[in-house]
């Protein structure tokens, strides 16, 4: 993985607030198909309480709730106050009043330990240090009841070794254009730290084409909670 820029929160939260409404309408439907496939490794059942830290505009959360029915309820946050306003208007507009969105960061996310069976988080790890990637595992494995499952969708590569030019550019560019440009992201590979941070069942599945991604599915085990 090459070494992330150092964004204060606060650089990311404004960035995300600006650039809500074009990333739905361009960067987010590139991404749609890689969504796809990283809920249906989720297997969500109904009635099934699901958590996704970084929401976006909201495109995922529709399709979670879809997934588990009314009677559940959608849990999300996101740093960007605009994001969640974004996929507030969006569940209201698709029918679903039954959910909560709370504004916060990552590395602290507001909710309870041992609440969810389900965390999912997509395209957000590949902006965040590696350095500050065990802290937020820890709290994703705080979140999750024992045997929870969580799934991480992240821009990625084949393997270590590749380099591809998106990681080169990422190099050259201002950090400010890094963000604006390129929404901050770089290929990231959560395999390893995810084992490392106590997960179980750790699974990767390498998705190329247009926007290479990676899928990382893992099982908070139930001894450990
Ligand atoms: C590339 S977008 C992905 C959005 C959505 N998950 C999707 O796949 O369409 C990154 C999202 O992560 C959010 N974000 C960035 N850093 C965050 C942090 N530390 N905590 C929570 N959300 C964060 C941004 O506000 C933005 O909504």
């Amino acid at each position: 993985m090459i070494k992330a820029h150092e964004y204060q929160p606060q650089t990311i939260k404004q960035a995300y607030n600006r650039r809500g409404w074009i990333y739905s309408k361009t960067v987010a439907p590139m991404e749609w198909e890689y969504h796809l496939e990283a809920l249906e490794q989720a297997n969500l059942q109904p009635g099934e309480k699901v958590l996704e830290v970084a929401v976006g505009p909201g495109l995922t959360a529709v399709e979670i709730a879809r997934r588990v029915g009314k009677e559940a309820v959608f849990s999300g946050m996101d740093i960007s106050t605009s994001m969640l306003a974004l996929t507030e208007q969006r569940l209201r507009s698709s029918g679903f009043s039954q959910f909560v969105l709370k504004e916060g960061s990552a590395t602290q996310i507001p909710y309870s330990s041992n609440t969810f069976d389900v965390l999912y988080n997509g395209y957000m790890l590949d902006l965040i240090p590696e350095e500050e990637m065990p802290g937020i595992l820890a709290e994703f494995k705080r979140l999750l009841k024992p045997g929870g499952r969580m799934i991480l969708l992240n821009m990625s590569k084949a393997d270590q070794e590749t380099v591809l030019f998106r990681e080169r550019l990422y190099q050259f560019l201002p950090p400010k254009l890094v963000l604006y440009l390129m929404g901050g992201c770089r290929p990231v590979l959560m395999e390893d730290l995810t084992l490392r941070a106590g997960f179980h069942q750790v699974r990767r599945t390498y998705l190329g084409g247009k926007a290479p991604s990676e899928i990382v599915t893992a099982m908070n085990p139930a001894s450990e909670n």
